[in-house]
């Protein structure tokens, strides 16, 4: 079978799974966590972070730290994974979801009109006229990990006073976050099998915000500050194991060289795939990190493409099925969805990992140069 994605371990990953072995420290309890940190800041250019069991956990975690509260309302595309929303709920607040436009994103000036007419100022939080909620925060999330418009979504939240959290769970280049942050900008890393970067399962919650941090990272340690049965809150076991951080270790070493093999498989598809007509590549030159996206023109080519991937055992599923047309969540506010519904099922995520074998490209090619024909 030829995976979407799969993991890419060299021999020294075992030798350092193999050490946390050896020293017996295999739970939350050990050096390597707050290594990890440590190096995960230095390469991606923050000044604090929390290491905990999945990306979800870190959105969770973040959004209660920003003070998202029982009743309050959150912006959010409904094209994401479900975790962006949970989130909000396991918060008790409300998902609010937006559309995005033809790059991903969440159109600012879209959200604006829709702001004037069915919010208002009360002692400077944003309310909902509906129902009297604060709109108490934003999470933009970057698609296919994708760079986000960072300043522009901050000087929007600034201007609604809206608290912002950054769904970056894919976005595992480092030089997209090399840039001035200001100390009300968070972002939430996964570490999931799946992405470029992987410690099994596993999260991270990132900000130069000393104070948000020093609350997730109580959050995340059960509650605890200082000593080990001293409660400083109703906290959650959140924290990433040795065992997850040394694998996260030797993957950070790692992660310049998987970029590399990367762009050159992603440069490869592109100069293959650039001038078709009815498939289109979703590609920045300058940036590309987690997955190859194709985006058809129509769902009767993605059914052919999966028909002929399927026969040729190359992996093809859809990828986000946007939320607001799914059972947990149809009841929850919403716009106009349009882009949403239109695109979610002409989205191809090609086989995207960095061991994916000349041979294996060839075949992909192949398939889709013969249906775009
Ligand atoms: C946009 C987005 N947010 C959050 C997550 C959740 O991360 P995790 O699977 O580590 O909980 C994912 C995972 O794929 C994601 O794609």
């Amino acid at each position: 079978m030829i995976n979407t994605y799969i993991p890419y371990f060299k021999k020294k990953d075992q030798n350092i799974l193999n050490q946390c072995l050896k020293t017996n420290f295999v739970s939350t309890a050990g050096p390597l966590v707050k290594k990890f940190q440590e190096n995960f800041c230095k390469k991606y250019n923050f000044k604090y972070s929390v290491a905990v069991n999945s990306g979800t956990s870190a959105l969770h975690l973040g959004l209660k730290a920003l003070g998202v509260n029982k009743g309050d309302s959150v912006i959010l595309p409904s094209y994401t994974f479900a975790a962006t929303a949970n989130a909000v709920i396991y918060n008790n607040a409300y998902p609010w979801f937006f559309d995005c436009d033809e790059n991903f994103n969440l159109p600012i000036d879209k959200i604006e009109k829709i702001l004037k007419t069915k919010t208002y100022f009360r002692k400077k939080n944003l309310v909902l006229k509906k129902n009297n909620s604060i709109v108490r925060a934003i999470i933009p999330v970057s698609t296919f990990g994708k760079k986000l418009e960072f300043d522009n979504l901050m000087r929007f939240s600034k201007k609604y006073n809206l608290k912002i959290l950054f769904d970056t769970a894919a976005c595992h280049d480092p030089k997209i976050f090399n840039f001035k942050k200001n100390n009300k900008m968070h972002f939430c890393f996964s570490f999931n099998g799946n992405k470029t970067i992987t410690t099994g399962a596993g999260g991270i919650f990132a900000s130069n915000s000393k104070q948000i941090v020093n609350i997730v990272n109580t959050l995340a340690n059960v509650g605890k500050k200082k000593s080990k049965y001293d409660y400083e809150d109703v906290g959650f076991n959140y924290k990433m194991t040795n065992v997850q951080a040394s694998f996260g270790l030797s993957q950070l070493n790692n992660l310049k060289n998987i970029l590399l093999l990367k762009k050159k498989i992603f440069q490869n598809y592109h100069e293959k795939f650039k001038n078709l007509k009815s498939i289109k590549c979703f590609f920045d030159p300058k940036n590309q990190n987690w997955v190859f996206v194709l985006i058809a023109n129509s769902n009767q080519k993605f059914k052919s493409i999966k028909k002929l991937f399927q026969k040729a055992k190359i992996q093809l599923d859809f990828f986000w099925k946007p939320l607001h047309l799914q059972n947990p969540y149809k009841n929850f506010m919403r716009e106009k969805l349009g882009f949403s519904e239109f695109i979610w099922q002409k989205v191809i995520v090609l086989p995207s990992h960095p061991g994916l074998k000349k041979t294996d490209q060839k075949k992909i090619t192949k398939i889709i140069k013969k249906i775009h024909d």
